[in-house]
């Protein structure tokens, strides 16, 4: 076993058992996160849902069949790439999470991002937006744009799941994977 997943497996294990915050009481299933541990590409969501919550996997309801297409749609497999949220609970009846229980989950991440290094880290929604990025931006100025920050790239995007609700946001949100792909590609031609 290399030493990313052991360091990897050591966190996901503390997810598991994790009482930092009160969500741990109303959660079925943490959600640690999934993907491959050398993805060039990470994505993190707010926190896990419904269906998230029961099987204690990421993206697996509506939001997530959606975030399969549009990783098609660059040539991308779930398995390419890495997929995680902000706090690994399920906020009660899908509320956002408050600022204390994002402070108490956010070492996880934070870890997540050390281990696997990703080359670009792409926000989906407001929430990781503002967590890992800057608490005063809104995704609706900022999608499809490259920040740098700490050593690190970021493209905020929609959330798959705003573009369920406002049918119209589809379109921008395929742009923007576009951009996220001819991204990837240039830093390829490059060597970075
Ligand atoms: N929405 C999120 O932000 N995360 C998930 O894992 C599922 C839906
Ligand atoms: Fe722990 Fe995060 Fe779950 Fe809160 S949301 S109990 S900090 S894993």
């Amino acid at each position: 076993m290399d030493d990313k997943k052991i360091l990897f497996d050591g966190i996901t294990k503390e997810i598991l058992e994790c009482k930092k915050c009160p969500l741990h009481k109303t959660r079925h299933k943490p959600v640690p996160g999934e993907g491959s541990l050398d993805a060039e590409i990470m994505f993190v969501g707010e926190g896990p849902g419904r269906n998230e919550d029961l099987t204690g996997r990421p993206f697996v309801g509506a939001a997530g069949k959606f975030l399969d297409e549009l990783l098609a749609s660059i040539g991308l497999k779930r398995k390419d790439v890495f997929i995680g949220n902000v706090v690994k609970c399920r906020p009660p009846n899908n509320r956002v999470p408050l600022l204390s229980e994002i402070e108490a989950c956010k070492p996880y991440l934070y870890a997540q991002i050390a281990i696997i290094q990703p080359k670009v880290i792409c926000t989906l929604g407001n929430t990781p937006l503002n967590t890992l990025i800057a608490p005063n931006l809104t995704i609706g100025r900022v999608h499809g744009r490259v920040f740098k920050k700490d050593g690190f790239t970021f493209i905020p995007l929609y959330h798959p799941a705003a573009a369920l609700y406002h049918n119209a946001l589809k379109g921008t949100l395929k742009e923007d994977f576009k951009k996220l792909k001819e991204y990837i590609e240039n830093l390829k031609e490059k060597n970075l």
